[in-house]
């Protein structure tokens, strides 16, 4: 990444990110929606978006934004765009969360909030398609692939959820009301496969071999890893359509679309073990050790995914394991990687510029690991217990792992305020000759 531009944005979309995970940790520990109410009740979609758009999805785009550039060499589409992108995302949103409550009787006459908020959200996951899409076409290769996989799934999302947010206010009906339930799936591993999983897998490739000084996984490899995600993706979402076309039911495509699931995450798990093994830097890293502990959750994602089909268990856990893959793998590692990506760019826009000129810290300077593991730890103990107690339907104690997953968060989240204020960087080497302290909310590119 030294001596790319860096994204003015990527730090506010990193921000609001958190923020909105913070504010669903809030509606959990609060009780609102699953496991307190249904899993496909209005409350729980509130919950459900404020973690995958609000969090994980403006999260991913944030980096995407630093990042696709780089994986290219070249500039993106339109750098303007990202900012109008994020007021978009924020407003539709927060327009798709108020029909949410509307629809569960919680606000008066708001239905009309569904749709108005499924567009905004259309406008602004459009730009960020468009933006990015045209940026990683001009170099299809590597994790670049991934993305671009990834985009596509988050259209077909996207749309699902449009047609969704505009059937429930305007089609009411046993036929509309059977094709959104069978709808509901495809939407759901479009979004969090497709788009948040294969994405975060693509993006990981690069970020663990460039912190571990490993080589590349050759795209051979990779591309058969991304071959199986995308067939997944592609059989649930176009098999999924025709089955619902053809009032077939959906156990056959959905089975091969788990078949195919499983093979990704078995073929993924071994490019990063090739990853740790050929490292050249033996010292592990905290982001790389606590990127283990998300490895960890999505190989757990699949055996428990295995061992509820088998035992004819998996409709009434499948909030357990959406759980598990939201918070432990996607969530676990993404906050991984922020902690590292926070403190790699706010050295770079610090010292970048007298580099050589000055004498300046390193990157690990900007950090105190040992301090912020307690919280990485308390963050995937809370969230292994919360998935146990989700099993065990115990909704109280899964209240209290939501908290203490909260202050694993807010533990990681002020460590990663104080490396971007260099709060950890002693006194004489913290701004040398003519550097300045960076603004915590946006790069000044
Ligand atoms: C334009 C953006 C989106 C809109 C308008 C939208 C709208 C909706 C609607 C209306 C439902 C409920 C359908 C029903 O029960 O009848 C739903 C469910 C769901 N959505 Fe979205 N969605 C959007 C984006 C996303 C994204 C990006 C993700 C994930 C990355 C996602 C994940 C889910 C999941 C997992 C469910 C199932 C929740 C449950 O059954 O409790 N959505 N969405």
């Amino acid at each position: 990444m030294i001596g790319a531009s860096i994204s003015r944005w990527t730090m506010s979309y990193f921000a609001m990110a958190v923020g909105w995970l913070l504010a669903a940790q809030a509606i959990m520990v609060a009780g609102f929606g699953f496991p307190a109410a249904d899993i496909a009740s209005p409350d729980t979609l509130v919950l459900v978006h404020v973690v995958s758009i609000g969090w994980l999805s403006t999260a991913m785009c944030g980096g995407l934004f630093q990042f696709v550039p780089v994986l290219t060499a070249k500039p993106l589409f339109a750098e303007k765009w990202a900012l109008p992108a994020l007021g978009l995302l924020t407003a539709g949103l927060t327009t798709l969360l108020a029909g949410f409550l509307a629809l569960g009787g919680r606000l008066p006459d708001g239905l009309w909030l569904l749709p108005a908020g499924a567009f905004l959200l259309v406008a602004g996951f459009g730009l960020i398609i468009v933006d990015l899409g045209l940026t990683s076409w001009l170099r299809p290769t590597g994790p670049t692939r991934f993305i671009l996989v990834g985009l596509a799934s988050l259209c077909a999302t996207v749309t699902f959820g449009t047609v969704f947010a505009v059937a429930l206010v305007s089609c009411s009906g046993s036929t509309c009301a059977t094709m959104l339930d069978a709808g509901v799936p495809l939407h759901a591993i479009a979004g969090v496969g497709g788009w948040l999983t294969l994405t975060a897998m693509g993006v990981s490739y690069r970020l663990l071999s460039m912190f571990m000084l490993s080589p590349d996984v050759d795209d051979r490899t990779s591309g058969t890893t991304l071959l199986a995600g995308a067939l997944a993706t592609a059989v649930a979402v176009a098999g999924g359509i025709i089955a619902v076309a053809l009032s077939s039911g959906m156990n056959v495509i959905l089975s091969i679309a788990a078949a195919l699931g499983l093979a990704t995450i078995a073929l993924y798990g071994r490019d990063v073990i090739a990853i740790f093994r050929a490292r050249r830097r033996r010292q592990l890293e905290l982001n790389i050790r606590m990127a283990a502990l998300s490895f960890v959750s999505l190989g757990g994602t699949a055996l428990l995914g295995v061992m509820l089909v088998l035992t004819g268990n998996f409709a009434a856990h499948v909030g357990a394991f959406v759980y598990l893959v939201v918070f432990g793998w996607l969530s676990g590692l993404v906050l991984a990687k922020l902690y590292k990506i926070v403190a790699f760019l706010t050295w770079l826009e610090t010292y970048g510029p007298v580099m050589g000129r000055s004498p300046t810290p390193r990157v690990q300077d900007l950090v105190a690991e040992e301090r912020a593991s307690k919280w990485f730890v308390t963050y995937h103990a809370a969230v292994w217990v919360g998935m146990l107690m989700l099993l065990a339907d115990q909704p109280s104690a899964f209240r209290a792992t939501a908290m203490a997953m909260a202050i694993g968060t807010i533990g990681i989240v002020r460590e990663v305020v104080r490396t971007r204020r260099l709060a950890d960087v002693a006194d004489p080497l913290r701004l040398p000759g003519g550097a300045r302290e960076p603004h915590l909310l946006f790069a000044r590119n």
